[in-house]
């Protein structure tokens, strides 16, 4: 109750230990309703970060944004093996998809051009959040994604309160 006012709102809300077909349903209509935002005024950009561990659904989800953010080559959205940041065109500019499972050090990440991705992306979707915790701008949306106790099919989907935003 008012502990994350700045949290963009989620309309919907995640669907409850949703199966795959469902998370990649709420992940289109994310992506559809991000990019439209992001089109509707000039300079305004929205930023997804994705914490779980291997195999919690990030990358699925990340593809689902995508897909609704009108990504036509959605074979292409992966994880990266040596790519730490892939960029997929896109009608609304091209979405960036950075993966820093092997990113160690923010020293590290700032070599990577960090910052101007930051700057420059309108969309930008961020798996292994972590080591990026307070470059993120207020207005970003995390998400933590889990494995379900005795359920593989099914993931829970959260956003936690107050991680990663820079003060
Ligand atoms: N409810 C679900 N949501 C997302 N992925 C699921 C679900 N149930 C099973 N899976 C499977 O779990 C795996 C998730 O892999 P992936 O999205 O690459 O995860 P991560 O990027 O978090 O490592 C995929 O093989 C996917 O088919
Ligand atoms: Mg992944």
């Amino acid at each position: 109750m008012g502990a994350d006012r700045r949290a963009p709102r989620l309309d919907p809300a995640p669907p409850h230990w949703p199966d795959r077909q469902a998370l990649v349903a709420w992940g289109r209509h994310l992506g559809a309703s991000l990019a439209a935002a992001v089109a509707a005024s000039a300079g305004a950009s929205a930023v997804v970060t994705l914490s779980g561990e291997v195999g919690a659904g990030k990358t699925t989800l990340v593809r689902a944004i995508c897909e609704g953010a009108g990504v036509p080559d959605l074979d292409a959205v992966t994880s990266p093996t040596f790519a730490i940041l892939q960029e997929y065109p896109a009608p609304v500019g091209p979405v960036v998809h950075a993966d820093l499972y092997r990113v160690r050090s923010p020293h590290e990440l700032a070599a990577l051009g960090w910052d101007e991705v930051m700057a420059t992306a309108p969309l930008l979707l961020v798996e292994w959040p972590e080591v990026a915790a307070g470059t993120f701008p207020s207005g970003t949306l995390h998400l933590r994604l889990a494995h379900v106790p005795d359920d593989p099919d099914r993931r829970s989907v959260t956003v936690p309160a107050g991680v990663g935003e820079a003060a």
